[in-house]
Formats: C-alpha cells, sequence, structure tokens
C-alpha cells in the first residue's frame, strides 16, 4: 500500500469545503507540534510533502492526501489535521479549527479511524483528553500513537506506553494498542503502516 505514490489532494478550512467522500479515510490528529505533518511525511517517504514547522500552528486546514491515485481513484485517503490546544492563536481561530475538526470527525462517512498522537516526551496532557471525549461520544475508532521516540529514552519509553494503555482503558472506542513512533529514525513507521493496512483489508 506505502509503496504508491502520495499526492496532495484537497485542503478544507470548513465542512463545506470538504472533497467529496471517495477512497477510506484515515486522520491524523494531536496537539500542536506534536509531529502530525512530520509522521505522516514518514508514513509515505515523501520529505516535505506536507508542510512541517518548529512553531506550532502550522497546520491550518484539513489537507487531504491521497495514496495510489488521485482524487477519484486513490486507495487510501491520509489526512493531516491542524494541532489543538495551541495557545498562542486567537480565540476565533481556535473556535474555527475546532469547530472543522468536530464537524468532520463527527460526520465523515468513509473515515476509518482517527491516530490520536502524543508527543512521547510528555504523554497526554488536558486538550487530549477532550479529544478522546469527542472521539468517544462519536464513536469513531482511534489508536494512540506516541510520537518522537528518539528523544525519549527506552525505560521511560516503555513506562509511558504502559500509563497511556491505562488511560484509555475504559474509554470505548479507542483501540487498546499504543505505536511509538520517530519520524527521525523511522521507528514505528512500518508498525503504524502495518495497522493502516490491517484497517484496510477489515
Ligand atoms: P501543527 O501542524 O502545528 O499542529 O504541528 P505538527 O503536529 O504537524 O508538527 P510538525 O510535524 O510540524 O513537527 C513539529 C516539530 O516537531 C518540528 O520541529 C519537527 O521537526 C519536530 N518533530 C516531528 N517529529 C519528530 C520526531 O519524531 N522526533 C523529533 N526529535 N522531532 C520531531
Ligand atoms: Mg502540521
Amino acid at each position: 500500500l506505502f509503496a504508491a505514490e502520495c499526492d496532495f489532494l484537497w485542503a478544507a478550512s470548513s465542512v463545506a469545503s470538504l472533497p467529496p467522500p471517495g477512497a477510506p479515510e484515515i486522520a491524523f490528529a494531536g496537539r500542536s507540534n506534536v509531529g502530525k505533518s512530520s509522521l505522516l511525511n514518514a508514513l509515505t517517504n515523501r520529505k516535505s510533502l506536507a508542510r512541517t514547522s518548529h512553531t506550532p500552528g502550522r497546520t491550518r486546514e484539513l489537507n487531504f492526501f491521497g495514496l495510489g491515485g488521485g482524487i477519484d481513484d486513490a486507495r487510501l485517503r491520509l489526512v493531516d489535521m491542524p494541532g489543538y490546544g495551541y495557545a498562542a492563536a486567537s480565540k476565533e481561530q481556535i473556535a474555527s479549527w475546532t469547530q472543522l475538526m468536530q464537524d468532520y470527525l463527527r460526520g465523515r462517512a468513509p473515515l476509518l479511524r482517527a491516530f490520536v498522537l502524543i508527543d512521547g516526551r510528555h504523554g497526554l496532557k488536558p486538550p487530549d483528553y477532550e479529544m478522546m471525549d469527542l472521539l468517544d461520544r462519536c464513536a469513531l475508532s482511534y489508536q494512540i500513537v506516541l510520537t518522537k521516540q528518539d528523544e525519549v529514552k527506552e525505560a521511560d519509553a516503555a513506562r509511558r506506553i504502559e500509563e497511556t494503555l491505562k488511560a484509555i482503558e475504559k474509554r470505548p472506542a479507542a483501540y487498546p494498542q499504543a505505536i511509538f513512533t520517530s519520524s527521525r529514525t523511522a521507528d514505528g513507521v512500518a508498525e503504524l503502516r502495518a495497522a493502516i493496512a490491517r484497517l484496510l483489508a477489515e
């Protein structure tokens, strides 16, 4: 699946401008700067397909990427979402991103799963719990991906996985496994690809 070409398809800044439903979709959500766009690039083996930045708040729209085809014939769409929990953005900006994400996550028929990215150095934070509350409410299957493994000691990484699994234990829509990844070293990226391929095969 991931050997196929991946290209930008569509950007949506409001629910009215979403692309017409087509191929199955997988969305990447997470706090600002957690590494969503970087992971998307690592997954697709493209250095700068999704724009990344040191400054939080880089991704401002829902960006759709097509694997193995264009808007009409891709096998899978990967969706890079704006980050949440970004304190420096204006109230209006935050409200409009939040609305867009909620509308998309709630009502998108082809959406198979959201991957919720958590900074592996810090673990779950209050805005992450809010995101999981939303996903549980709309009964959209989601899976935790811990990021920036290259910055975390092995023993800390094992503990972080454990505490994360404990925190999602009773959450109805949470998939009971977490993947630790690094976009720098590509650790965990093959495992994430396999998880996505399994979803498509279901
Ligand atoms: P927003 O679009 O602002 O929500 O951010 P994002 O979640 O898309 O994060 P992005 O991929 O732009 O990365 C943010 C910063 O984290 C950049 O400086 C990246 O280089 C860095 N980063 C991303 N992934 C990793 C990783 O696996 N390891 C390390 N060490 N840094 C990473
Ligand atoms: Mg981004």
